[in-house]
């Protein structure tokens, strides 16, 4: 099976192929690269002040001031990021219409783009202007954006020679949960981690040859589970473990942490466009 939006929407062929013919896609073709340099600093506008505020949430980073503080002043940064990203993508997409038509990868960055606003507005926005609270609106809302991340996900999981970007995003969630992670805690995790680094290395370039697939895709497809399973497990025990403190409760800490992976599934899934 393939989930490219050509195999659901194939009527609109027609209509995609002629999109680089006509405003604005023709008028966009000779600029593509200054128009994509624009779509990569929105992204940059929209990451960094994603990671700031989700941070916070999570209570690290910029904690000196109140969150409802950092709500103040970064959220017309991040909804002008959200802004920018979505209309030079458009303006681009536009002309070359026929390459996002045919990939699965866009599949998946057009439903991590929909997770990622929902849990930008749910959970983002929403709780550091409460100082880390959350109503049971906004926590359901929430629940919905996450939901929406995990078919995301799994669509990333289906895109063939994409699905390599999902590395970017265990390494994000690993580099957070280290940020998160104090004392002890940190030390184990750590640890843990360099531990699974140093197998895989061994097992993928001692124990195995480098064209070995037949042994190599099963070894690295289950070092990257190994790995989410080892990031979840400590990003929960982290969340729980610290409380309230700094503002936010566990729920709130742990869709902090999706608020932020959700983008980086997001970009991923976008720079990963360009390799299938
Ligand atoms: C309506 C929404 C969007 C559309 C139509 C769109 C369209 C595109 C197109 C056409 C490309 C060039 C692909 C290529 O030719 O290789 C691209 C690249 C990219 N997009 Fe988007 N995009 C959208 C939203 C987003 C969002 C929300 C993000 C990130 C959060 C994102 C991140 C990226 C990245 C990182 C690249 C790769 C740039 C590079 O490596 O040169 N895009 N996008």
């Amino acid at each position: 099976m393939t989930i490219a939006p050509q195999d659901f929407l194939p009527q609109l062929a027609d209509w995609v192929a002629q999109l680089d013919d006509v405003f604005p896609g023709k008028q966009i073709k000779p600029w593509f690269a200054q128009w994509e340099v624009g779509h990569l600093l929105s992204l940059a506008v929209l990451g960094g002040s994603s990671i700031l505020l989700n941070l916070r949430l999570i209570g690290v980073g910029l904690t000196d001031e109140p969150a409802s503080e950092l709500n103040r002043n970064l959220r017309g940064w991040i909804i002008a990021g959200m802004i920018g990203i979505v209309v030079t993508g458009l303006l681009i997409g536009s002309s070359n219409a026929e390459r996002l038509y045919t990939s699965e990868a866009f599949t998946a960055k057009m439903i991590g783009l929909l997770a990622g606003i929902i849990l930008t507005f749910a959970v983002t926005l929403t709780a550091t202007r409460n100082d880390g609270a959350m109503g049971p609106a906004a926590r359901v809302s929430a629940l919905v954006g996450l939901a929406v991340f995990l078919v995301a996900i799994s669509a990333f999981l289906m895109a063939k020679l994409a699905n390599p970007g999902l590395w970017h995003v265990i390494s994000a969630g690993a580099l957070i949960v280290l940020f998160a992670t104090r004392g002890l805690t940190r030390i184990v995790y750590l640890t843990v981690m360099l531990a699974m680094i140093a197998a895989q290395q061994v097992l993928t370039h001692v124990v195995y040859k480098f064209d070995d697939y037949a042994h190599l895709d099963p070894v690295n497809k289950g070092f990257a589970w190994g790995y989410v399973a080892v990031i979840l497990g400590f990003g929960a025990l982290q969340a729980v473990a610290s409380g309230r403190s700094q503002a936010a409760g566990p729920f709130v800490k742990l869709m902090a942490f999706a608020a932020i992976l959700v983008w980086v599934m997001t970009a991923a899934a976008g720079r990963w466009l360009a390799f299938a």
